[in-house]
């Protein structure tokens, strides 16, 4: 990176010069590089533009120094004076120049994945100086929200695979656990699970907040219908033992009335 940073320096030493003399007086106006940077959202799978800030009729060179994490960094340069393009290292066919580098310094991503998280550096030579910009990319993935009843009998809120992960809210507020599970991919499911056993509460509202957008899911407790809170393997011990109860008495009705009855015989 360094000799290919000496050779663009001199580079722009020459052209600077050139461009100088050939223009009068604008050799005065040649100021100090000028630094900017700036934190980029942007939505996975969509198109994403990253401009060169200065305005780009007097550029007479562009370095866009490419740097996903996790990647080799790679550079895309274009110099005016000779219409030259030039690339090193640049392997992804989804980071291009938005059109013709001629008429627009323009980097584009389309479309946006996990992986394009970095850093991407743009540096003009212009008349009036040297200018750089660099753009802190994140990349974005709203959560698939879900509400549902557990097999343990906890109502269930998940944001899975979110990024950065989500924040879950419940109205009204539950005994609840949450948990956060890295998918490796940079993602995160976030899980939290709740009950309101002693309370009057029939309807339960889950909140994921998300920097991409915010998502509000109900669910009816079905409390109030008794046989819902026991299991079935219960429910069958109660139906067992009434019945029983219904045969004892059965049984004791038909022998108290057979017993009267053979008492009436006697008795005719
Ligand atoms: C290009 O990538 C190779 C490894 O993939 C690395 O060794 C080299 O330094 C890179 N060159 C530049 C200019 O980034
Ligand atoms: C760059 O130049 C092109 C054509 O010369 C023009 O259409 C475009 O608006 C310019 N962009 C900026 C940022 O100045
Ligand atoms: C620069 O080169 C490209 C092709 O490499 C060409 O399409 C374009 O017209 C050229 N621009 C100028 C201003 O010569
Ligand atoms: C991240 O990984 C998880 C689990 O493998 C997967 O479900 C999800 O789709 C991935 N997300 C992206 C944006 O690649
Ligand atoms: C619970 O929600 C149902 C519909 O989902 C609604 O009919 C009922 O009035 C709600 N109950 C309370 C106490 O908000
Ligand atoms: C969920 O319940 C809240 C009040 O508890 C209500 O404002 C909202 O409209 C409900 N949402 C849906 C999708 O039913």
């Amino acid at each position: 990176i360094s000799t290919l940073r000496v050779v663009i320096s001199i580079n722009i030493i020459i052209s600077a010069s050139t461009h100088s003399s050939s223009v009068k007086g604008k050799e005065r106006s040649l100021t100090l590089p000028a630094e900017a940077k700036s934190s980029l959202f942007v939505l996975v799978d969509t198109k994403a533009v990253l401009l060169c800030p200065p305005d780009n009729s007097t550029a007479f060179l562009v370095i866009w120094t490419i740097s996903p994490r996790d990647q080799p960094p790679c550079t895309r340069a274009h110099r005016r004076d000779n219409n030259e393009t030039s690339e090193r290292n640049c392997t992804d066919e989804r980071i291009s120049w938005e059109s013709r580098p001629d008429q627009n310094p323009a980097l584009q991503i389309d479309p946006v994945a996990i992986t394009h998280d970095g850093c991407y550096r743009c540096e003009v030579a212009a008349a009036d100086g040297l200018f750089g910009h660099t753009y802190y990319l994140r990349v974005l993935v709203p959560p698939k929200v879900t509400l549902f009843r557990g097999s343990d009998g906890t109502i269930v809120c998940r944001a899975a695979a979110g990024k950065p992960s989500a924040q879950i809210f419940w109205t009204p507020e539950g005994d609840c656990h949450t948990e956060e599970e890295p998918l490796g991919n940079g993602t995160v499911t976030v899980e939290s699970k709740c009950r309101w056993e002693g309370r009057q509460v029939s309807n339960v509202s889950c909140s994921v907040s998300h920097v991409t957008g915010n998502k509000n899911l109900n669910f009816t407790l079905n409390q109030g219908v008794i046989t819902l809170e026991f299991p079935a393997s219960d429910l069958l011990i109660i139906l067992y033992v009434k019945f029983s109860l219904f045969l004892v008495i059965l049984v004791t009705v038909g022998f108290i009335y057979f017993k009267k009855a053979n008492d009436c015989r006697i008795s005719l």
